[in-house]
């Protein structure tokens, strides 16, 4: 049977994902094509991405050895099943990221996406405790803010107020650190100050709940969706120490922060500090493929490598983990990321990036700036009584005049491909500096 080709220009099926559909639909923003660090917009203009795609496209866009390595599977092998099977780019991949990956992180699970990396990682801590006979440990703690997808495992871990207070009454038995955002941080440049002793709370959690109820503490290192919260200097230390002594486990999310955007490959090797499991994903195939993957400790990995080796030990895994498709682009992103220096590009650029980004200090309705690595954050003074529309404006004025931003709330967050050029920098901070000065 033929299509239905009968509306083809109907935009009302695609219910859009986090997106103001009516608003949408009334003025699309279609983005055609991509090639290195610009979209082509659906009216023919050249959109210098200062996002990264959604975090995601940190190698830029339409890289050779990814596009060739994906054609290549695509006469090679187009699936196979993921349980009881193997093939051999999923291993090879797997021993790839281990190889970039903290000191003492040797096993990684592949899973689809951020999500499905965060819930995966809080059902291995929760197996971890109770094939170790600590089945009492049933508690996850995150920190208010937070983001770790959209799964019941991720909202309930999350901090960000909208992405819960719709979805009923989440996971039992989760409790959350306070955000690490500080007034008297406004405005520093790099990791700020103030606020380790945030990490203290996690003390006050552990008095009140029991620290043998405690399986997990799962942070993102740098929190990005809210709008890009850093940790104080001292605080991910704090963290790592209250939870070895307590015998709980530290997940980090780094699912933005992973491959390259803070000028380490893992944001553990920059802050120095190693987790018990790394959730990662976006970055590990350049966006180009799904997939998501948590890295963990042998520690925690050999801990269900008991009982008759026939049984299965881990009663979790997705159709596609580690799918023929998806490791192929892994790898042919690893190779674009270790040929070019990708993996520590931001650690050159940063501080080119962190002066440009607070050149915008004085400009209109600017409260504070953030910097990190190659990640920016503006945030904007609210509208009085429209919260969101401010930046939600500056977004679209951007758009108008060829750059991509992101928002969420009144702040503006930036986490540009690490192959942006200084000059591409003095374009999208320039743009920038032109919409602030437009937008009411
Ligand atoms: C820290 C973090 N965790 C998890 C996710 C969810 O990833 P996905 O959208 O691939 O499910 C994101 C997405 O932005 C993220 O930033």
């Amino acid at each position: 049977m033929a299509l239905d080709t009968k509306r083809p220009n109907d935009l009302s099926a695609f219910w859009m994902p986090f997106t103001a559909n009516r608003q949408f639909k009334q003025a699309p923003r279609m983005l055609v094509a991509a090639e290195g660090m610009h979209y082509t917009s659906g009216d023919g203009r050249q959109i210098l991405d200062g996002t990264a795609g959604l975090w995601c496209c940190n190698a830029g866009h339409k890289r050779p050895k990814i596009m060739e390595a994906i054609r290549q599977q695509t006469e090679e092998l187009d699936y196979a099943p993921a349980f009881q099977m193997g093939h051999p780019k999923a291993f090879e991949l797997a021993t790839r990221v281990a190889d970039i990956a903290p000191d003492g992180m040797d096993n990684v699970f592949f899973c689809n996406s951020g999500s499905e990396a965060v819930d995966t990682a809080l059902k291995i801590a929760l197996a971890y405790h109770r094939t170790r006979g600590e089945g009492s440990r049933t508690r996850l703690i995150g920190r208010e803010r937070g983001y770790h997808g959209v799964g019941f495992g991720g909202i309930s871990v999350g901090g960000i107020v909208n992405n819960r207070r719709h979805f009923g009454t989440l996971l039992a038995g989760v409790d959350h650190l306070p955000a690490t955002h500080l007034p008297q941080n406004a405005h520093t440049k790099g990791q700020p100050e103030h606020g380790a002793d945030l990490a203290d709370e996690l003390e006050k959690i552990v008095a009140l709940h029991g620290a043998e109820t405690i399986a997990a503490v799962i942070v993102e290192p740098v929190a990005g969706s809210t709008g890009v919260i850093l940790p104080p200097k001292g605080y991910l230390e704090k963290l790592r120490a209250i939870t070895k002594k307590h015998g709980i486990l530290l997940i980090f999310d780094e699912v933005i922060t992973g491959f390259g955007r803070l000028g380490a490959p893992f944001a553990a090797q920059f802050f120095g500090v190693t987790p018990d499991m790394i959730t990662c994903a976006k970055g590990l195939t350049n966006g180009v493929i799904p997939m998501g993957a948590v890295l963990t400790t042998p520690e925690i990995h050999d801990a269900f490598m008991a009982g008759p080796p026939h049984m299965i030990e881990l009663f979790h895994g997705y159709t596609y983990s580690g799918s023929p498709m998806a490791s192929a682009a892994g790898l042919g992103t690893l190779d674009t990321y270790a040929e070019e220096g990708l993996l520590t590009r931001a650690a050159e650029i940063g501080p080119y990036w962190e002066e440009a980004l607070h050149s915008l200090a004085g400009a209109r309705h600017v409260i504070d700036i953030r910097n990190l690595g190659l990640i920016g954050a503006i945030e904007l003074e609210p509208i009085a009584g429209e919260p969101t529309k401010r930046a939600f404006s500056a977004f679209l004025k951007a758009f108008e005049k060829g750059i991509m931003i992101r928002t969420t709330g009144d702040i503006i967050a930036m986490s540009p491909p690490l192959i942006i050029t200084k000059d591409q920098i003095d374009q999208l901070i320039g743009t920038l500096a032109e919409v602030l000065a437009e937008i009411d």
